[in-house]
Parts: C-alpha cells; sequence; structure tokens
C-alpha cells in the first residue's frame, strides 16, 4: 500500500522502492509500532476525533493483527514499505473504512520516533539484565576462587600479587557501570514524540501527554521539530553499547592471553572453544576471540551514525532510517556476546597453581621489602633504592633474592618471611585493595551493588514502565 497515492502519480520503481524499504529491518518493532498505535487510537477517542465504538473496532484489530504477529501468520505485501505501513494497510484490511482513520493526526515521523525509543527502552533494559548475569558469573567465580592469587601486571609486566578474585571483580565493576549507563540512557529517552505530527504538531485536539502516560513514558516531547529530528538518544544507545563492546573485548583479550601455553592461567571448557580444521592438537578461544572482535563493528556503528546526523537540518530527514540497522545490530552482537563470555566463566578452570607460581617470583614482593623498612623508619625513596638495587644484585650475579634478603643487616628473618610463597598478597590490607580482608569486603558491596541496581532494572519491566 502507498500512503500517498493522492500527491504521487505513479509506483515507485522496484530498484528505487528496494533502495528505500525499511521492512527488512524494521519490522522489529511491530510489538512498539502496535502500542503506540493503540495509545494514539485512545487518544483519538479521548479527542472526540473516533467514536467509542471505532475506538474498540481499532483496538481490537490491533489486537488481531498483534495476534498475528506472535503467531507468525502475518504476512508481509509487497507494497509494504515499513512496518507502520504494514500494520495500517492490515488493520484497514480488516476494520474496512475505520481502519483509514489510524493515522489521523500522525505522521510516520513522530510514529518511528515513538517506535524506537519504545524498542530501545525494552532492549537496552533487557541487555543490562544480561550484563547483570555475566556479572553474577564473575561474582559466583570470585566467591569460589577464595584465596587464589596471581600476578597483577603493570606494562603487563608482573607487579604484585591480587586475588583472583580481585582481578574479576574488576570487571565486575566495569560492568556495573554499563548497567548504570543503560539505565541512565533508558531514564533519560523515556519521553513521548507521540502528537508532534509531521514536524509542527496538529490542528486536532490531540493531547500528547494523555499518550505518553499510556506509554508508559515520563512525559512528552517540549518541542516537535526537536521530537521527530532527535535520535541522540540512539547515539547514547550506541555509545553505551560500543563501550560495553570495549569492556567485553578486555575481558576476552585476558581470556585468549590466559589461555595460551605461554601464560597457561586457564583452561578452556570443550564446549567454548573450537578445535583447527587442520592442526589436530589445536583448541582455540573462538569466543573470546570474537568477543574481543565484535567492538570493532560496535565502534563503527557509534561513528557511523554521529556522522549520519551531524549534517541533518530540522527537522525529519530519511537519513534518519539509516539509525536503525546499527541500533538493533549492536543490541543483538553485545547481547550474543554477553551470553556467551557468561558461559565461558562459568565453565572455565583456572589453573591455580600455574597463577599462583608466576606470583610468587621474589621480587613480587619487593615493595612489602620496602614498606617494611619504611615501618623501621627510613624514609620510602631510601627503602626503594636500597631494595631495587638488591633485585637488581641477584639477577645480575644470579644469587637469589632470598639469600641477600636474609644477608642484609637491616632486613634478615623477618623479611624473608614476606618471601614466602602467598604472604605478599595478604598485605594488601587498604580498603578496596587487592588482599584477602578488603576482597571480602568488596564482594559484600558488589553484592549489595547487584540488588540496587535489580530493583533499579525491575522498575522497568514490562508490566511497570516508568
Ligand atoms: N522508515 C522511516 C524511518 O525509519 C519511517 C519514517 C518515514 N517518514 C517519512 N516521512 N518518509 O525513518
Amino acid at each position: 500500500m502507498t500512503l500517498w497515492k493522492g500527491r504521487i502519480s505513479t509506483g515507485m520503481d522496484d530498484a528505487v522502492a528496494a533502495f528505500t524499504v525499511s521492512l527488512p529491518f524494521d519490522q522489529v518493532l511491530a510489538p512498539d509500532d502496535l502500542d503506540g498505535s493503540r495509545a494514539h487510537v485512545k487518544g483519538l477517542g479521548k479527542a472526540g476525533i473516533l467514536t467509542d465504538s471505532e475506538v474498540s473496532t481499532l483496538l481490537d484489530t490491533l489486537e488481531v493483527v498483534a495476534e498475528e504477529f506472535t503467531t507468525g501468520a502475518f504476512t508481509f505485501a509487497p507494497g509494504d514499505e515499513d512496518i507502520h505501513t504494514a500494520i495500517e494497510r492490515r488493520v484497514t484490511e480488516l476494520a474496512g473504512d475505520v481502519g483509514a482513520k489510524l493515522h489521523t493526526g500522525r505522521s510516520r515521523n513522530d510514529q518511528i520516533a515513538t517506535d524506537l525509543r519504545l524498542w530501545c527502552r525494552r532492549s537496552l533494559v533487557a541487555v543490562a539484565e544480561e550484563v547483570m548475569a555475566l556479572q553474577d558469573a564473575l561474582a559466583q567465580r570470585s566467591v569460589e576462587a577464595g584465596g587464589v592469587y596471581l600476578p597483577g601486571y603493570t606494562h603487563m609486566q608482573r607487579a604484585q600479587p591480587v586475588l583472583l578474585a580481585h582481578h574479576l571483580l574488576a570487571h565486575g565493576w566495569a560492568l556495573a557501570r554499563d548497567v548504570d549507563r543503560l539505565l541512565v540512557t533508558v531514564d533519560r529517552l523515556n519521553i513521548s514524540p507521540l502528537g508532534a505530527g509531521a514536524l509542527a504538531g496538529s490542528f486536532l485536539p490531540l493531547d500528547p501527554d494523555y499518550v505518553a502516560a499510556e506509554l508508559g513514558f515520563h512525559g512528552r516531547f517540549e518541542n516537535s521539530l526537536d521530537a521527530v529530528s532527535d535520535r541522540d538518544f540512539v547515539a547514547e544507545a550506541l555509545f553505551d553499547l560500543a563501550l560495553l563492546g570495549v569492556h567485553l573485548s578486555r575481558l576476552g583479550e585476558e581470556l585468549v592471553l590466559w589461555s595460551t601455553e605461554e601464560f597457561g592461567f586457564c583452561t578452556l571448557d570443550d564446549a567454548y572453544a573450537t578445535g583447527s580444521s587442520m592442526l589436530p592438537q589445536k583448541k582455540n578461544p573462538d569466543v573470546a576471540e570474537l568477543a574481543r572482535g565484535k567492538s570493532g563493528r560496535l565502534i563503527g556503528h557509534l561513528t557511523g551514525l554521529l556522522v549520519t546526523l551531524k549534517g541533518l537540518p530540522l527537522a525529519y530527514n530519511r537519513d534518519l532510517q539509516e539509525d536503525k540497522e546499527p541500533l538493533f545490530d549492536a543490541v543483538i552482537q553485545v547481547s550474543q556476546a554477553l551470553i556467551a563470555l557468561r558461559g565461558v566463566y562459568e565453565t572455565v578452570t583456572w589453573n591455580e597453581e600455574r597463577m599462583q607460581t608466576a606470583a610468587d617470583g621474589p621480587a613480587a614482593a619487593a615493595i612489602d621489602l620496602a614498606e617494611m623498612l619504611v615501618e623501621q623508619g627510613m624514609p620510602f625513596r631510601q627503602a626503594h633504592s636500597l631494595i631495587g638495587a638488591l633485585v637488581r644484585d641477584s639477577l645480575e650475579r644470579h644469587v637469589p633474592l632470598v639469600e641477600l634478603v636474609a644477608a642484609h643487616p637491616e632486613l634478615g628473618d623477618a623479611a624473608v618471611e614476606l618471601l614466602e610463597p602467598g604472604v605478599a598478597v595478604t598485605r594488601r590490607r587498604t580498603p578496596g585493595g587487592a588482599g584477602p580482608g578488603p576482597v571480602a569486603e568488596q564482594i559484600e558491596r558488589f553484592t549489595r551493588r547487584r540488588e540496587v541496581d535489580r530493583t533499579r532494572l525491575a522498575q522497568w519491566a514490562p508490566s511497570g514502565h516508568s
């Protein structure tokens, strides 16, 4: 069905139609488009533009159409340019003349802006739920990790031992910021554009506040031009997803490294690894690599949309149709990566001995030796240089550090104890630090933080938007 046959005499050339249609990708908006139409129909009834019986006919018809989508019985017609056209066509087929009243006072411009906000609201909430499920896996593995430790790195050089739980929770907190960002984005985008019409509002006595409330939005647009042209919320969603993707990429990169023979810190479960088509011995971390690789695409989606938006004059321009594919793809890719990585973390085996042996290199406790001297009154810079010189001496003369420490007049037996395997990590006792005391407290704080986030998420559950 074309919506403009009064003004435009001919149909569209097939190749041009293929270029302009959005139905192949915007059909995922069907539930949101139907929600928007229900609210609009009620609004038209409230404004006295539709009679009560017209309202109930249209609402019933929209229900039938919704059912057709749910059961897969809905069939698209060749002329359906987009999801809005398809649904309006079907409503008109089913309801006859009254169907032709559905679009009164509405444009596809405010309609698509409404649909997309509704879609973003439910999809970003669903992504946040998946992020929390990954956090659960990290939390679970952190609790199980107990006193296991590994080297902490700076500049990719072994620096100080840290508890494995501390390391895993570092990723958990980054994900907590992702949950927060997603929910703040949802909160900000929760404004209704419906009633802005094509660009200027309407002469008809529509009530944008009423339809906004019907759709669970916080409120209505302030300016109709802005309402139909604003895609900030899509850009924000894409940023949130790109940054989340960057976090997943770092998780993936770490698993790739840790599962190498060189590191050997972990063994991936067979269900989350792949073999090589040629080399029989290979076990490859493809899932982790894809979690890393997808981030390029996600960043591309964000930059692509920003470029699309930057030159657009007010108000609606068809360029805006280009917002959808990157957005839909970003949500799919991130959701799949979250599910896959969760499975990896739930099943990965930590090679605790490898981790701990790597962390037990004597120099890993160098800061503890220096801090012991500080406790005895030596200025830190002097202590740093004394221990640094011992480490160098040990390396150059191939004498174990422990012997040099034992023989040093200002160090001796108490210092030798600090070099015992597993001792250094227990000495990190400041809040937020890597030792057992602060980590136990951190696990509790992480649990509380997730409880708070779960409550925030529950407010966006499908039954109770707003
Ligand atoms: N498919 C269009 C989009 O995604 C819907 C709005 C069309 N509006 C119009 N004036 N052609 O933006």
